[in-house]
């Protein structure tokens, strides 16, 4: 089939390159080639934020942001949290294909069997502050565990690896659960393998003085959509860290902690904790006009709002709406829903947010959801890390395993100083105010 291609004409020297397209995309470095003479270093794409870069080819997740599409390995996200549970997601995203039941039955005994901690990591949690955030414990104590298991930096050793991304999924829960129990100062539980995987979160976190936690099924399977809904979305900001830090080829402890620090941000996986902030600063439906005002006169975002991919709603927001339905006839209603739904109504109205094409995303609804099952707003983004762990892995090894990458390290368009003459100190004060 014959090649696509682009002409380009350089004005400043009149002469004409064909670049290849590929996929949609030109290579950077076809760009190089295009230079004014010998001493030139040829041309560079300057793409502040990656707004219009693909940084590598990869098959494990779809995104139509124009129409609010979102596939892993193929499967509409809509049929996967509908039939599959977490686990069998989690297979899906590492292994390419949905798992038998053989394999699946496999697949959820090891990671049953990787849940427990060194016992080490209950000193390294002690010395935490008494209010220290759930989220920055988490990314600690996960990259602590790179001390437990210093062999992890065998990345090329594909058993190894597997061991270890299999101990990085089933302890994630265990690290999530202590951080919890750390902050509200009661005794660790240890994990509980009659349990499924959310069924045990559920257990390290909440159990008490029973003899054997029993997990509401409503609410363990609500965690397990909740999952699965999170688990990957392709180069988001976290994925890009998770490849960044890997072509390094750090160990994937650590790599994990990296990805894991950027989704603590509130403009990423943080929103959800911020999300519920908001709610709480509006606090009535009736004051959703006057919040809204605020936004539009460009103070502060709508928290759960927006997306750079999805310019229209985003369909894991849709289910997470409906899941809420189901949580809320156990748990009672969350009266943040109301006015959650109200500012919704009037943004998808309202010119401002529909010309910027801003529809809530995954963290708008999410947040309200776990508010009601009891997790206070700074354990949202730690529920969100929890699968988005197999996410990274994903990406992690698809990225080891592409023969085009090596260590990732761009480029810098340089506006600083030319050379200068040095100053000695006792000169600086007078020479620069002078050259003012
Ligand atoms: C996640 O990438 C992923 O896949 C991430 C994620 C995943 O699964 O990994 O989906 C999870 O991180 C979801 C996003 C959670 N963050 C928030 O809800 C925080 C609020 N949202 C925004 O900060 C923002 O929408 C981003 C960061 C999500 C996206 O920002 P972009 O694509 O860089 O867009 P932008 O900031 O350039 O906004 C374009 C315009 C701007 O206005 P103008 O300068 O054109 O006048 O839209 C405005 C922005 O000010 N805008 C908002 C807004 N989001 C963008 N205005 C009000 N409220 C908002 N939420």
């Amino acid at each position: 089939m014959a090649q696509d291609t682009l002409a380009i004409t350089d004005s400043r020297t009149n002469r004409t390159y064909t670049l290849s397209i590929d996929q949609g995309t030109i290579r950077a470095m076809d760009f190089r080639q295009i230079r004014t003479g010998p001493e030139d270093f040829g041309l560079m794409t300057y793409d502040p934020a990656f707004m219009n870069t693909a940084s590598c080819q990869s098959s494990i997740t779809f995104i139509d942001g124009e129409r609010g599409i979102l596939r892993y390995r193929g499967y509409p996200i809509e049929l996967l949290a509908e039939r599959c549970t977490f686990l069998e997601v989690a297979y899906l995203l590492l292994f390419g294909d949905l798992p038998t039941d053989i394999e699946l039955k496999q697949w959820v005994n090891d990671i049953t069997h990787h849940t427990m901690l060194h016992e080490t990591t209950k000193k390294f949690m002690e010395g935490f502050r008494y209010d220290a955030h759930p989220m920055a414990m988490l990314v600690s104590t996960v990259a602590a565990l790179s001390t437990v298991y210093p062999e992890a930096r065998e990345i090329y050793d594909l058993n190894n690896r597997l061991l270890q991304m299999k101990r990085l999924i089933g302890k994630m829960p265990s690290i999530a659960a202590m951080s919890y129990r750390h902050s509200l100062g009661f005794p660790y539980v240890y994990p509980d393998n009659d349990l499924s995987y959310t069924e045990n979160f559920m257990n390290m976190l909440w159990k008490m003085v029973e003899p054997k936690y029993v997990a509401n099924p409503v609410l363990a399977r609500a965690l397990d959509i909740l999952f699965i809904l999170h688990a990957d979305h392709e180069q988001n900001c976290s994925a890009n860290v998770m490849r960044s830090v890997g072509s390094a080829h750090a160990d994937p402890y650590l790599t994990t902690a990296a990805a894991a620090a950027a989704l603590s941000g509130p403009l990423h996986g943080g929103a959800n904790e911020e999300v519920l902030k908001m709610l709480d600063e509006i606090g009535s439906k009736e004051n959703v006009p006057a919040y809204i005002k605020k936004v539009k006169d460009g103070h502060g975002k709508l928290m759960g709002f927006g997306h750079r991919i999805y310019k229209n709603y985003d369909p894991r927001a849709k289910i997470i709406k409906w899941t809420a339905e189901q949580v809320f006839q156990v748990t009672g209603r969350n009266p943040k829903l109301d006015i959650a739904l109200e500012l919704e109504r009037i943004a998808l109205e309202d010119e401002y947010f529909v010309s910027r094409k801003l529809y809530p995303n995954v963290d708008f609804y999410s947040g309200i959801i776990y508010q009601a099952m009891g997790f206070k707003p700074e354990m949202f983004t730690v529920l969100f890390a929890i699968p988005r762990t197999v996410g990274w892995l994903a990406q992690w090894q698809e990225m080891l395993s592409d023969t085009e990458q090596k260590i990732a390290r761009p480029r810098q368009v340089y506006t600083g100083h030319e050379t200068r003459q040095f100053v000695p100190i006792g000169q600086r004060g007078v020479l620069a105010s002078a050259s003012l």
